[in-house]
């Protein structure tokens, strides 16, 4: 933050840079009534995340679609919950615990341009964060090779953030990327994409 500058002035810095990483403290703002009126989780998940699945929230933040997505894979199946904040999934483990699902997701601490997993998974949720990556092509490349066969991918961006511009740039790196956009799910105030892994 910037000495001198307003609370305003600086929640709006955070808000409208493209690839400003969101802090931690401002993720509180993502897990209230309003959200779950706006995003409800388990509605915007359950035609992907089946039981048993193996999933991974990339940008997960506090967590706020893992918990969802470890009550739709059960017991069965398991959650990646991957952020590059450690503070943000100390909060994610700790609300998790007291939902009773944190036997069935794991954190991982990834890096700026490393996703930090390897193994592979049946479905990828990308929740306001691709913007953030920075290399949004790089990203996307990693994604697609952690993703088996067929698998996909749900990206959300924030339309206050992306504009429909750059939106379409993204989901042109994504085909080159090696993926197809099949559908673009309705999802309140945000620009969608569920993609999945083309055949090279
Ligand atoms: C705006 S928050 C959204 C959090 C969550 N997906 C949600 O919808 O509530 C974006 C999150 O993406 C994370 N992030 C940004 N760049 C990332 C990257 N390259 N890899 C993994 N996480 C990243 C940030 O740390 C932050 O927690």
């Amino acid at each position: 933050m910037i000495k001198g500058q307003s609370i305003i002035d600086k929640i709006r810095s955070v808000l409208f840079r493209q690839d400003h990483v969101c802090p931690w403290w401002l993720a509180y703002s993502f897990d209230n009534p309003l959200r779950r009126y706006l995003h409800d989780s388990l509605l915007i998940l359950s035609p992907y995340v089946k039981p048993g699945m193996t999933v991974a929230d990339i940008g997960c933040g506090m967590g706020y679609f893992s918990l969802a997505m470890a009550t739709l894979v059960g017991e069965s199946g398991s959650v990646i919950s991957i952020d590059i904040q450690q503070e943000m999934l100390d909060r994610l483990k700790r609300r998790a615990e007291k939902k009773g699902v944190a036997g069935n997701i794991r954190t991982v601490l990834a890096a700026k341009d490393d996703i930090g997993i390897r193994e592979q998974v049946d479905f990828v949720l990308a929740f306001w964060m691709v913007h953030e990556t920075g290399d949004i092509p790089r990203f996307l490349k990693q994604v697609r090779s952690v993703l088996r066969d067929q698998g996909k991918m749900l990206i959300a961006e924030p339309r206050l953030h992306v504009s429909s511009r750059a939106f379409h740039e993204t989901l042109q790196q994504a085909r080159e990327a090696g993926f197809s956009i099949v559908d673009a799910p309705r999802v309140r105030i945000s620009r969608t994409a569920l993609l999945q892994k083309r055949e090279k």
